[in-house]
């Protein structure tokens, strides 16, 4: 806990003294949105990606992001720049702010605006290695007209009850499906699979956040898809897909690039190349590419 820093409303604050007033409609009522945040290498990762999908969440709940991205921008190296490690994460928040008891967001003056920087550690290098167990969730992703999935909002209490629901099961991460039956992404990051020669991610639409990892593996994919042999494709999958894969993956900021070993209990297919077990696998070689971009796609905060 003390190896964070925090950079709220303006300035770098000690641990102990960042804090929000229990009257914030962002804890009374999830009335705010956020950022996680990955810095490789020194640098900040797709810093803009991050800042642009910010503002837009917030735009969607009508929240106006105090300073605008330029402030958020601030927060972000700031915080950075006063945790000083070269791998590390930034989580960035807006809160609707204080106001009256009774859930109206006119009610509440100023929105309160914080980054932490800090440590995250969302799968150990065994699992990763060994690849996830997933269970396919009781939760569905909710539709966009209920909790729009692509703002990434402070309620996130259909995802943490779903990782919830895969921790009971002995499971590491939950598949979420949509109201439809069809694969929306997993409870904390996105959902990719390597079938038929193409790989395949569903669209936003079907329920999953826009997430800047996932954004950089299809770019990646696609000026590798003639070394891969693969076609990029953001298409409608069903769990069946999932079940019937070569490969499987999951991607996010905290998770990184992470293979899938089993779901609800099934082994997967493990993506090695019948031909040529020793090369690498898809997962292997888009992680590879993500952390060479994290090189040059990123800001630097020092
Ligand atoms: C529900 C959900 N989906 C997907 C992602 C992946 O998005 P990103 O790559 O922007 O971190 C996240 C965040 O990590 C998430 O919380």
């Amino acid at each position: 806990m003390s190896d964070m820093t925090v950079w709220m409303n303006g300035a770098l604050v000690a641990l102990a003294d960042a804090k929000v007033s229990v009257l914030d409609h962002g804890l009374l009522y999830g009335d705010g949105v956020f950022e996680g945040i990955r810095i490789r290498h020194g640098r900040i990762f797709r810093l803009t990606d991050h800042l642009h999908r910010f503002e837009a969440s917030c735009a969607a709940i009508g929240l106006t992001l105090p300073g605008g991205q330029a402030r958020a921008h601030e927060a972000c190296v700031a915080a950075a720049r006063a945790l000083d490690k070269d791998e590390a994460y930034l989580r960035l928040v807006v809160t609707r702010g204080v106001g009256p008891l009774g859930i109206d967001p006119t009610t509440c003056d100023t929105p309160s605006l914080f980054c932490i920087a800090g440590q995250i550690v969302l799968f150990d290098a065994k699992k990763r290695e060994k690849g996830l167990d997933l269970v396919t969730s009781f939760w569905r992703r909710p539709p966009s007209d209920v909790l729009d999935p692509r703002v990434k909002s402070l309620n996130y209490l259909n995802n943490v009850l779903a990782k919830r629901e895969a921790k009971l099961r002995h499971a590491d991460e939950a598949l979420l499906l949509n109201a439809q039956g069809r694969v929306a992404e997993s409870a904390g990051a996105n959902l990719f699979i390597v079938r038929r020669g193409a790989l395949q991610t569903p669209p936003a639409s079907e329920g999953a956040l826009e997430g800047v990892t996932r954004r950089s593996i299809l770019e990646l994919a696609r000026g590798l898809s003639g070394e891969l042999g693969l076609r990029v494709e953001e298409v409608p999958l069903a769990r069946a897909d999932v079940l019937d894969a070569d490969e499987v993956f999951l991607t996010g900021s905290g998770a990184g690039v992470a293979r899938v070993a089993s779901l609800d209990g099934v082994a997967l297919r493990d993506g090695r190349h019948q031909g040529n077990p020793t090369a690498p696998r898809v997962s292997e070689r888009l992680l590879d590419a993500l952390v060479d971009l994290a090189r040059t796609a990123s800001t630097p905060f020092r």
